[in-house]
């Protein structure tokens, strides 16, 4: 199924190559003046160039050979040579029929299928979430619906943080707290009692005294990195701990996560990896990939043209532990080992660019990964107000559960003043509330260029005006109640025939679907499929206020309507979707 851009590309194309000029600049894009002509061609001015030739006299040669071949097109040649094609209605009426007619709306799968792996959502166990977090899981679990719609197999991994000091910490705070605890018995061998000794709050409570009682107090905070050291080591008390802590963790993010409608397939954690870590330190010592420095094993990773040096990667500390980096090596070992993936994607922020560097790099250094197969998507900040890192009023980070129930409260009280409360009982009210707040959060985080800061700004997001999440949802909602009254009319869609340029511009929006599906995977962009959605929401809106459909008494025109209507809401809907947004019925 090839879209309109892509069949006068191909038939440009055949005419420069007939005019014996080079095939590849006939490439056809929408022209920015659809008033003028809605498609162009810029490729008689390269071939002028390049032949030294006079461009619109090359622009006539190629403007002749197009029309002897295809005399359906209107073919124009504006300014110094620039084509201007318009096609006649008959070229959007069957591209709008077929694209109505496929469940993909024109969406292809990609030509190879790639087995890949998404790391994202990376929160860390006791540690409240921040909003970094919360774009990478946003990201990441956008780019996995968007992968998996374009045929490739993918598993997403939220690689949970559980290895670092925070764990220590929270032991050392819980033994001072609770001493009669048997997980603190240097003898301790189990049974582990199936009950966890804490609950999330308690977590949320233990980790940020402990971190305050470390920063104030230097004894208490070797405590802390003693207890991470013998829990690395493998003690058994604090590994039964580790695994409560984990679980408690666990499931409060599988219910924060769940209520964002975020998936992910794999919750493993840096701490599941720690069996590999020996042997394979063993390994890259062996091999000559890591060298001792100062008591330490590094691998050096600079390269002589870096502009800037990046320092060697600290595989084992002078104290004998490993680090992050460690961790994130023999995840890269394990995933070779249990899934094999041609491509991992890290979903993590600017902040840890260097980091990523330096284990891809030591990663192909080592033979665990090849160039090109380790990929770190990196996003910017989100900012306050005031252009700072977005903290809480008490100055800490966000937790997710928060954050969604503040986005949900203005979702309740915007729909309230819309008059949705009264008409619908508690439970479907609460239903779209949560929609409509999910899509507020996700839509303004997606919509920006993904390396960009962007103000957290929430009484913006959930506006239903503007280029907001709820204002998407609200013209899905508006196509579906459209729908619903014609069948309830009785009123049957029919073949498009497309008269208004409304319609041939709503069709034009239909027709570049898998182009900007195609850009967004290659970009690894979200914000492309969001201007794809918006751009689609807008045509749509253009259309319905200039081309009646209920009332129009011509039949034919009304069917073809309401079949552009259908074609319109099914693409919209996918397009949501693969943004990690649900239209809710009504709202
Ligand atoms: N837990 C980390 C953090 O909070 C993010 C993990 C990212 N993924 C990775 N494989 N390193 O910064």
């Amino acid at each position: 199924m090839t879209s309109i851009l892509e069949q006068l590309t191909g038939a440009v194309s055949d005419a420069f190559a007939a005019a014996g000029l080079p095939r590849d600049l006939g490439v056809v894009i929408e022209s920015g003046r659809p008033d003028l002509a809605p498609y162009q061609c810029n490729g008689a001015l390269a071939a002028a160039k390049a032949a030294k030739a006079n461009p619109r006299a090359l622009a006539e040669t190629v403007a002749a050979q197009l029309t002897a071949a295809r005399p359906d097109l209107a073919v124009e040649i504006a300014g110094p040579g620039f084509l201007n094609i318009t096609p006649q209605d008959a070229l959007y009426d069957q591209r709008a029929d077929a694209l109505a007619a496929d469940p993909r709306t024109g969406a292809r799968t990609a030509d190879k299928s790639l087995k890949v792996m998404i790391d994202f959502g990376g929160p860390n166990v006791a540690k409240p979430m921040h909003v970094g977090h919360l774009r990478s899981s946003v990201i990441g679990d956008c780019l996995q619906r968007l992968m998996r719609f374009r045929g490739h197999r993918v598993i997403s991994d939220i690689h949970l943080g559980d290895w670092g000091l925070q764990m220590g910490q929270l032991i050392t705070e819980l033994e001072d707290e609770q001493p009669d605890l048997p997980y603190f018995d240097a003898g301790f061998t189990g049974p582990y009692p199936d009950e966890a000794p804490v609950t999330i709050d308690d977590l949320a409570r233990l980790y940020p005294q402990a971190s305050a009682k470390g920063k104030a107090d230097p004894v208490r905070q070797e405590r802390s990195r003693k207890a991470t050291a013998e829990l690395q080591a493998g003690r058994p008390g604090y590994r039964a701990l580790l695994a409560h802590f984990i679980a408690v963790s666990v499931a409060a993010l599988k219910d924060d996560f769940g209520a964002l409608g975020v998936h992910f397939d794999l919750w493993k954690g840096e701490s599941d990896v720690n069996d590999l870590i020996p042997a394979m330190v063993e390994d890259f010592k062996a091999r000559g990939v890591a060298e001792e420095s100062d008591g330490a094993w590094i691998v050096r990773v600079a390269r002589e043209d870096d502009n800037k040096e990046l320092a060697p990667l600290i595989l084992v500390s002078s104290q004998g532990s490993a680090l992050y980096a460690t961790t994130d090596l023999a995840t890269i070992l394990e995933r070779r080992r249990e899934q094999d993936p041609e491509l991992i994607l890290y979903v993590v922020d600017l902040g840890q660019s260097d980091h990523f560097e330096q284990v891809f790099r030591a990663a192909v250094k080592a033979g665990l990964a090849q160039e090109g197969g380790l990929e770190h998507v990196k996003f910017g900040t989100v900012n306050g107000p005031d252009g700072k890192r977005l903290r809480t009023r008490a100055g800490g980070s966000f937790r997710l559960s928060d954050l969604i129930e503040e986005a949900r409260a203005r979702a309740r009280q915007r729909l309230t003043e819309a008059g949705l409360g009264a008409e619908l009982p508690p439970e479907a009210f609460e239903d779209v509330a949560r929609k409509v707040a999910n899509a507020a959060i996700k839509f303004s985080d997606l919509q920006n260029v993904r390396t960009t800061n962007y103000i957290f700004d929430l009484d913006r997001f959930v506006s239903f005006e503007g280029k907001t999440g709820p204002y998407l949802l609200y013209q899905a909602v508006r196509i579906g109640s459209l729908l619903r009254k014609a069948k309830g009319e009785g009123l049957e869609p029919g073949p498009v025939r497309t008269g208004h340029a409304a319609e041939a511009a709503l069709v034009r929006r239909l027709d570049g679907f898998n182009a900007a599906l195609e850009r967004a995977e290659a970009g690894r962009a979200p914000h492309l499929l969001c201007e794809h959605a918006y751009s689609l929401a807008q045509a749509f809106s253009a259309f319905y206020t200039q081309c009646p459909i209920l009332p129009e008494k011509d039949e034919a025109i009304r069917a073809s309507r309401l079949r552009l209507a259908e074609a319109a809401l099914a693409q919209l809907t996918l397009a949501l979707d693969l943004i990690g947004m649900e239209a809710p019925e009504r709202m």
